[in-house]
């Protein structure tokens, strides 16, 4: 098991957010994270990425805590704010991934360029590299800001609601982006659109300051019935967002 959470509680200030968590996910797991709005998924992922700490508990990436693992994981935040009058290109957007490696002189090694260029070929956006990155659509600015969290290499890849600006076509090609690589990366991926990432993903976790794991092909039969809310509105999964 790479990732181990083990008795998680948090709090921010009096208020409980995350409150008796334990689950375990293994290295070659695509997990989708679901559940409602202010039930603690974000900061789940920020308590992974040891931008948190824990109130109570225990979290282990590899057997080590994490803030040791930090640099092993890539990330995708929720918002992602961009001034498209800002006239970065594409590249220097990736290359912002590889920041530890700037010198001194504000300049990066050819080591972080060509990282960032193999990147971008990942993501099938060479082509864009020196395009400013305000003139990509929606979805290419998606595929570039994923090349910035993969430019270092990570383990593991965590997004938080990464389709939530983009177009059905630009979600497909960024779906299948995601399983060409969650052959090499643990990915943990926020959605709201349960419907779509159901079939993508190997397993589900939904989070409600409780968190488990559910039934992926119950779901799937739910949704293959065309019964989308009510066997998941009812009892526990009141609020199920979808
Ligand atoms: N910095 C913060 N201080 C206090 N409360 C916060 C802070 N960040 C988030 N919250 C609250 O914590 C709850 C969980 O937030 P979040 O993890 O962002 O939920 P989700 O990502 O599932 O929508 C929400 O009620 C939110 O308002
Ligand atoms: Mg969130």
């Amino acid at each position: 098991m790479n990732i181990e959470v083990e008795n998680l509680f948090f709090s921010y200030g009096d208020l409980p957010i995350l409150e008796d968590a334990s689950f375990s996910i293994s290295s070659t797991e695509f997990i989708g994270i679901f559940g409602p709005n202010g039930g603690g998924k974000t900061t789940l992922l920020k308590i992974l990425l040891g931008l948190l700490s824990p109130t109570k508990g225990s979290v282990r990436i590899d057997g080590m805590p994490p803030r040791n693992t930090r640099g092993m994981i890539g990330y995708v935040p929720q918002v992602i704010q961009s001034d498209h009058r800002f006239p970065i290109s594409t590249l220097d957007v990736v290359l912002t991934g590889c920041l530890h490696t700037l010198k001194w002189m504000g300049i990066f090694p050819e080591k972080a360029k060509k990282a960032a260029k193999s990147a971008l070929d990942k993501v099938g956006l060479s082509h864009k590299a020196n395009a400013p990155f305000g003139t990509l659509s929606g979805g290419e600015a998606q595929r570039a800001i994923i090349a910035r969290a993969i430019a270092n290499d990570p383990k593991y890849l965590f997004l938080d609601e990464p389709t939530a600006n983009i177009d059905a076509q630009a979600e497909k090609e960024f779906y299948d982006l995601l399983s060409l690589l969650s052959s090499q990366m643990t990915i943990l991926m926020v959605s709201h659109d349960l419907h779509t990432a159901v079939h993508r993903v190997s397993r589900l976790l939904y989070v409600h300051r409780r968190v488990s794991f559910l039934d992926k092909k119950e779901i799937c039969e739910h949704f293959a019935l065309g019964l989308y809310h009510s066997p998941l509105s009812a009892g526990t999964h009141e609020h199920f967002a979808l």
